[in-house]
């Protein structure tokens, strides 16, 4: 049986464009996936802690307090959750040119050393492999072409950040152009739309 873990890190509740797609992927999926289990994770909405100098302790040394052994716990729950899932949905959005802090601040508890990676003679490697990963980017603007595409710090970040973990296999589905009105939005959601079909039918669990 698939196990999907969807992660929406959009601040904007309904009226989020990620959290739509990020829906409608996971329909797709189910459809491809009949009795997949759908595991939801929201730093959008429920953020989790910023890493403290507890997190680090907790997680890097051996965890000795309360709020040492609550960091380790929280980063094993997380990590849990990835390393179950054989699909990951993450809903992306763009604000100021990277992703959302909820987000960054989900790796910063995830990317941890000798768990999900570990640094060997030919250098770093990761260790959450064989999984497949759906990342919605959802933007303002426009930079998959044009002159913004320089701007872009959102989509080589996080291809860095999941590659570092061994999550190699990334669909990015693109939502852009969303702040140029009404008839962008509705092309930026067709081509999205174009985008997750196709990729949802021939994911392989
Ligand atoms: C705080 C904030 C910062 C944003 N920064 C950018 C940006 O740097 N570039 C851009 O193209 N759009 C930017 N936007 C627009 C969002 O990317 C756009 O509204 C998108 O739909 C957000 O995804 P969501 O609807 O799932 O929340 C920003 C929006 C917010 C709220």
């Amino acid at each position: 049986m698939a196990h999907i873990l969807v992660i929406n890190s959009s601040i904007s509740g309904e009226n989020s464009v990620s959290r739509l797609l990020v829906q409608e992927t996971v329909e797709r999926l189910i459809e491809a996936h009949p009795g997949a289990v759908v595991t939801h994770r929201d730093v959008g909405a429920a953020p989790v802690p910023h890493l403290t100098p507890e997190s680090v302790a907790g997680v890097r040394a051996v965890a000795a307090s309360e709020a040492e052994l609550s960091a380790a716990a929280l980063s094993d729950e997380l990590i849990d959750e990835l390393k179950k899932a054989d699909i990951i949905v993450i809903g992306a959005p763009m604000y100021n040119f990277s992703i959302a802090s909820g987000l960054r601040t989900w790796f910063d508890h995830v990317l941890r050393p000798r768990v999900t990676f570990a640094y060997s003679d030919t250098g770093p490697q990761g260790l959450i492999t064989g999984k497949r990963v759906i990342v919605v980017e959802s933007r303002g603007g426009l930079y998959t072409e044009g002159p913004a595409v320089v701007m872009d710090f959102q989509e080589p970040y996080l291809k860095t950040l999941l590659g570092f973990i061994g999550l190699t296999d990334v669909t990015f589905v693109h939502a852009e152009k969303l702040g140029f009105g009404p008839e962008a939005r509705e092309l930026a959601l067709t081509i999205a739309r174009g985008k997750i079909a196709a990729t949802a039918s021939h994911t392989a669990a």
